[in-house]
């Protein structure tokens, strides 16, 4: 399993964020964690990444990720992308880009990588000289996707990719998604677009007040009557 989670649990101070998750995504394979604002999406993906202090089994390819900082599981090939972006706005594209890349030291795969990102978003290659707080949020959003990817990433962590997002921008940014994993990238996504989420993921997760309530395989959860009601508006 390229990452197993069990009874996971996340506190900040005496509130409890995470309880008892238990979560796993295959080699290649794309999971989405829906649920509502503050369910603890944001702080499953932190603890993953170890920006988060967690308690439970947290592991990647077998190896627990607990005694690792968060630059070391980085270098393990588990890439996040934040909620936020968090870009250096003043800076330019290319060099935002690079910033994933700052682990990595052999210069022609990073080349390499900075093509596929830019043939995954054309227009990023454009706007290589400008400096990122030009740029529109959904284009932004591109740059922050594209430094993940420069970190090489075996599981890429996406937190609300489409979130403020024009509809034509976060087709085009589901549709990358889809093809990074195509390329061989596993995919944990925390999305609040239920229909989005369920186009694209192959399983889904819903996370609730820190709790995993439902998890399936997408085609089982759209058909869900609790799932259509509460998150797809329908039914
Ligand atoms: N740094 C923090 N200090 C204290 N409490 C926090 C902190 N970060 C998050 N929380 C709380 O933990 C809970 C889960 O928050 P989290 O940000 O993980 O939710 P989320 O599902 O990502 O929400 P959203 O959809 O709004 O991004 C919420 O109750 C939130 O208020
Ligand atoms: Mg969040």
């Amino acid at each position: 399993m390229l990452l197993e989670i069990d009874k996971l649990s996340v506190s900040y101070g005496k509130a409890v964020a995470l309880e008892d998750v238990s979560l796993r995504v295959a080699e290649g394979e794309f999971v989405a964690v829906l649920g509502p604002n503050g369910a603890g999406k944001s702080t499953l993906l932190k603890a993953i990444s170890r920006a988060q202090p967690a308690i439970g089994k947290l592991e990647f390819r077998g190896e627990s990720l607990h005694p690792f900082p968060a630059h070391a599981v980085v270098g393990k090939g588990i890439c996040h992308c934040p909620e936020g972006r968090r870009l250096f706005p003043e800076l330019t594209v290319l060099k935002n880009l690079m910033l994933g890349a700052y682990l990595r030291r052999d210069a022609s795969a990073i080349a390499a990588d900075l093509a596929v990102v830019y043939g995954l978003f054309p227009i990023l290659q454009e706007r290589v000289e400008q400096v990122v707080s030009t740029l529109s949020g959904g284009q932004q959003q591109m740059v922050a996707i594209g430094r993940a990817l420069m970190g090489r990433p075996s599981l890429l962590l996406l937190d609300e990719p489409s979130v403020g997002i024009a509809h034509r921008l976060k087709i085009e940014i589901f549709d990358a998604i889809k093809r990074i994993q195509k390329g061989g990238t596993a995919i944990l996504m925390a999305e609040q677009d239920a229909q989005s989420a369920l186009r694209i993921a192959d399983r889904v997760y819903v996370l609730e007040h820190g709790r995993i309530g439902r998890e399936g395989s997408s085609a089982e959860l759209g058909s869900d009557d609790y799932i259509r009601q509460a998150y797809l508006g329908v039914g």
